[in-house]
C-alpha cells in the first residue's frame, strides 16, 4: 500500500508501508478450506483477571469468533475480533451477532491508534504466518496499539517430536528457509516453533509474565503441544 508523505517542495513522495507477503497472508486458504475448520486452543481467563470489564480487547486472527465470544460471555464488554478472512468473519457474525468483528484488508495494519488497546489475544495465528519477517511485523503492530502495561496473550504450536511432523519439517526446511514450516495436505503453509523463538519474538517490547504448555487438537484433528505466553507491554 502506498501513502503520500510530505516533502520539501515538488510533488509528495510515495513511501511504502510494509504489508505482509502472500505467504504470511494466505487469505485464499482461509476463505476456502480453512473456513470450515474447528479451532481448539484453550483460554485461561484467570490470566486476564487484572483487566477491568470495560477493557478494550482485540482478538487478532479471531477466525469464527470462538475466543471473542467467550471473552464477551466472560463479561468483557469491549471486545472486537479481527481477521483477514471474510468467510470466517461472516461465520463469526452469525455465531455471535452482538460481538463486533472486522475484516482486515491490509494485515498486520490495525485501525486503532497508538496505545489505545488494553489486551490482544493471539491464538493460533503465528502458525499461519510462516516467515520471521511476517511474525515480527505483526508483533511490531501489536506493540504499537497496546498501552504500556497492556497484555498480549499468545497461544501457538511448538515443534512436535513425532516422526510425521519431523519428516515434513525436514521436507520443507530448504524451500521455506525455516525448520518447522510445512505444507498441509489441504493447501496451507504453517509453522511450528521452538519455545525460544516464541519468547524472543516478544523480548523487545514486552516482559513475559506467565507461560504454560498445553495439548491441543490441530485444525486437522491431530494432537499437538502448544505454548501459551502472557506478556506485558513495557
Ligand atoms: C487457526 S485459526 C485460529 C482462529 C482463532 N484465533 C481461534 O483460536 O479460534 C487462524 C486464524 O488466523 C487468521 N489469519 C491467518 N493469517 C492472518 C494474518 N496474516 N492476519 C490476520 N489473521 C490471519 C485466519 O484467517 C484464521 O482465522
Amino acid at each position: 500500500m502506498l501513502r503520500a508523505v510530505p516533502s520539501a517542495g515538488g510533488p509528495p513522495k510515495r513511501e511504502t508501508i510494509k504489508t505482509m507477503s502472500e505467504l504470511d497472508n494466505q487469505r485464499h486458504f482461509w476463505d476456502t478450506a480453512g473456513a470450515a475448520k474447528t479451532f481448539t486452543h484453550p483460554i485461561d481467563f484467570a490470566w486476564l483477571s487484572r483487566l477491568a470489564s470495560t477493557a478494550r480487547i482485540i482478538d487478532y486472527g479471531c477466525g469464527y469468533g470462538r475466543i471473542t465470544g467467550l471473552a464477551q460471555q466472560q463479561g468483557f464488554a469491549s471486545v472486537e475480533g479481527v481477521d483477514t478472512s471474510a468467510r470466517l468473519i461472516d461465520r463469526a457474525r452469525q455465531s455471535h451477532p452482538t460481538v463486533s468483528f472486522r475484516v482486515l484488508l491490509n494485515p498486520p495494519k490495525l485501525p486503532y491508534s497508538d496505545t489505545s488497546v488494553d489486551a490482544v489475544l493471539l491464538f493460533a495465528v503465528l502458525t499461519c504466518i510462516p516467515t520471521d519477517t511476517g511474525q515480527q511485523q505483526l508483533v511490531t503492530e501489536l506493540t504499537r496499539v497496546l498501552r504500556p502495561g497492556g497484555l498480549l496473550y499468545v497461544s501457538d504450536l511448538l515443534l512436535q517430536t513425532d516422526q510425521r511432523n519431523q519428516a515434513r519439517y525436514q521436507q520443507h526446511a530448504e524451500t521455506y528457509e525455516t525448520y518447522g514450516v510445512f505444507e498441509t495436505d489441504d493447501g496451507a503453509i504453517c509453522r511450528h516453533h521452538t519455545v525460544d523463538w516464541l519468547q524472543n519474538l516478544l523480548l523487545d517490547g514486552f516482559n513475559i509474565d506467565t507461560t504454560r504448555q498445553v495439548t491441543v487438537e490441530t485444525m486437522n484433528a491431530n494432537s499437538a503441544n502448544a505454548l501459551q505466553i502472557l506478556a506485558v507491554k513495557r
